[in-house]
């Protein structure tokens, strides 16, 4: 690692945890603690703790924990040393450099400098002879100059190897560039580009790196859209287009959201540069967390085919757990936001506006689309209406607004509000019995896939692996105590290995003097690793007597080590059946 250890540790003393993790999650007091959602997971009800004790996080719910650099880690998808500059940057210090750079952070910054080649390659191209073709396709779509060059818009040559080389030359490795994903490798082994005679749509981060591509061919051959897969520098659920753009825009803090590149360039060109879209997949949470962070609002404004349609029910279902205001737009005549804002050429954007301000919220939505599909003139269809609506009221929180809303509909229908309310308490009562029995469905999967995951060995051996969380807990939680149990406890007591290399980790900075309590050692381990590990630390109660109880531990230990394994003793049985046959043979003789 780069960073000096000083550096490090007086970072890690300014971090307030409260502050940090309250600039993403909602907290509220809970004793001596904080409590909110978490971020991680979807839940309705807060099992987040953030302990200003102990500088540390943990959820209840899918068991990840950890201290406030593994919180950064997670949730900006940062490695150790990114986490550690972003955190720096947050506090105002400068990060003193050594030069030497993290491998994965190395990689990714190679990854953006050929990305950013590619995307200069792929523009320049498009304005070249070869490129008319494109271009014209770009024009005929009806997007300025000023738009194709905003957007960094580019064509990919129909050959399969002039990127490759064009880069090769510029002095990327063929590992590179085949780890940007922007060659694919032959079955001879040599890369070719990987994308080929396709418009090309540069994905940016908020950093201004190009992160990504989506690639769109100009016939009718499938697939439509070609986008740059997952790769060390970037994660399709984690990122919304535009977004570098649009998280400056935001008009009363309104985002508007949609499913694909055109929509959100023909919108911008537009005037609505608020405008956003994932990334050839359904919403995710993490992204209705970035929306919920920039936006006070967001509209949905998904194509109005069923495909679309059932998106946005999705992305209302998300978008609703960031507590976020939804509205949901429709675009009439079946067409997608980019085709409207064409087919009323010079009054689109005027057109589109009006849309804006017409559109109801999601439930207003959501009532409006049951409507359709009743006739509210017949009595048992009406029934049938009613009691989907209150379905549909049972999943808000809001009292208020749920009084509002049966008070319209009781009204419009003629029928008694309190016969409605009841309907909507007995749905309500029902959810949150079922929310609450998925709640605890996950939390045994994740926290027993999380462990199996990161300790494969433990269930094998069961009582070893608790006696060394315990030592471990020890080690991490009494730093008294951790220079001398490593002298006299060599690391191949360890049974499983990765206690045996948590154990080493801790006893190489107790021999150089340096802590070992979690936050000291989270940058040797991945997220879900710490979280593991902030497991063993902190679920059981402090030892009164840490020598003595480390003692009792070490005596398991011994124990368990001189009991074999089931491996083992199957090996043995074999050894002592071949010994026997061995015997017979010579008795025979
Ligand atoms: N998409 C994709 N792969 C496909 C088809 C679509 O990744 N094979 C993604 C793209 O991000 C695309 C979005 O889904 O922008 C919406 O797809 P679609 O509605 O089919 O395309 P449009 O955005 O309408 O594209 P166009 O107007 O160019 O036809
Ligand atoms: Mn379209």
């Amino acid at each position: 690692m780069s960073i000096p250890e000083e550096f490090i540790q007086d970072l890690k003393n300014r971090i307030d945890i409260v502050s940090l993790v309250g600039s993403y999650v909602t907290l509220k007091r809970a004793g001596r603690n904080m409590l909110g959602l978490c971020p991680f997971h979807n839940e309705k009800t807060p099992s987040f703790v953030v302990s200003k004790d102990r500088n540390t996080f943990h959820c209840f719910g899918c068991g990840v924990g950890g201290d406030a650099i593994t919180f950064v880690r997670r949730i900006e998808n940062l490695d150790y040393v990114d986490a550690i500059r972003f955190l720096a940057q947050r506090e105002g210090l400068e990060v003193p450099e050594s030069g030497r750079n993290d491998g994965l952070s190395a990689l990714r910054n190679r990854i953006y400098e050929a990305n950013r080649e590619a995307a200069r390659f792929y523009h320049k191209y498009l304005y070249s002879p070869n490129g008319s073709k494109a271009l014209a396709y770009l024009r005929n779509r009806g997007l300025t100059e000023k738009t194709i060059v905003h957007f960094g818009l580019g064509y990919s040559p129909p050959s399969r190897f002039e990127l490759v080389n064009y880069l090769k030359e510029k002095g990327f490795s063929y590992t590179e560039l085949i780890q940007a994903n922007l060659a694919n490798e032959s079955q001879r082994g040599s890369p070719y580009d990987r994308f080929s005679d396709r418009v090309m749509f540069p994905i940016m981060d908020l950093r201004g790196n190009v992160i990504a591509f989506g690639g769109r061919i100009m016939s009718d051959i499938k697939p439509k859209y070609l986008n740059t897969s997952d790769t060390p520098a970037f994660n399709k659920s984690r990122n919304l287009y535009a977004l570098q753009f649009a998280k400056n825009k935001t008009t009363d803090g309104q985002l508007i959201l949609v499913e694909g590149y055109m929509d959100v360039i023909a919108l911008h060109q537009a005037g609505f540069e608020n405008t956003i879209a994932t990334l050839g997949t359904s919403l995710t949470i993490e992204q209705a967390n970035i929306i919920a962070k920039y936006g006070k609002e967001v509209i949905i404004c998904y194509d109005a085919d069923n495909a679309g349609q059932n998106a946005s029910a999705r992305a209302i279902e998300i978008l609703r757990k960031t507590g976020i205001k939804i509205k949901v737009l429709t675009v009439p005549d079946g067409k997608d936001p980019d085709e409207f804002i064409k087919a009323h050429g010079e009054n689109g954007a005027a057109r589109f506006r009006l849309l804006i301000e017409k559109c109801g919220n999601d439930i207003e939505y959501q009532i409006a689309k049951l409507q359709l599909q009743y006739d509210l003139e017949q009595t048992d269809q009406k029934v049938a209406f009613l009691t989907e609506t209150a379905k549909i009221f049972a999943r808000l929180d809001n009292a208020i607004e749920r009084d509002a809303y049966v008070t319209k509909l009781s009204e419009e229908l003629n029928i008694d509000k309190n016969a409605i309310l009841a309907q909507i308490r007995q749905y309500a009562r029902q959810n949150s019995e079922n929310v609450q029995k998925q709640r605890e469905r996950q939390w045994k999967q994740q926290s027993f896939v999380g462990q199996e995951r990161v300790n494969p060995e433990k269930k094998h051996r069961l009582r070893a692996a608790n006696a060394e969380e315990a030592l471990l807990a020890i080690l991490m939680t009494h730093p008294d105590a951790a220079q001398s149990l490593c002298q006299k406890l060599p690391a191949s007591m360890f049974l499983t290995s990765f206690h045996r290399r948590v154990y080493e980790v801790i006893c190489r900075r107790a021999e150089q003097g340096l802590g070992t309590e979690l936050s000291d050692i989270a940058g040797d381990f991945s997220v879900d690793e710490v979280s593991v590990i902030h497991q063993m630390a902190f679920k059981r109660p402090r030892e009164t007597d840490p020598f003595r109880a480390a003692d009792e531990y070490i005596r398991v230990l011994e124990e368990e080590g001189e009991r074999m394994t089931p491996e083992q003793v199957a090996q043995s049985d074999m050894q002592t059946l071949m010994e026997q046959l061995q015997k017979m043979k010579e008795k025979k003789k």
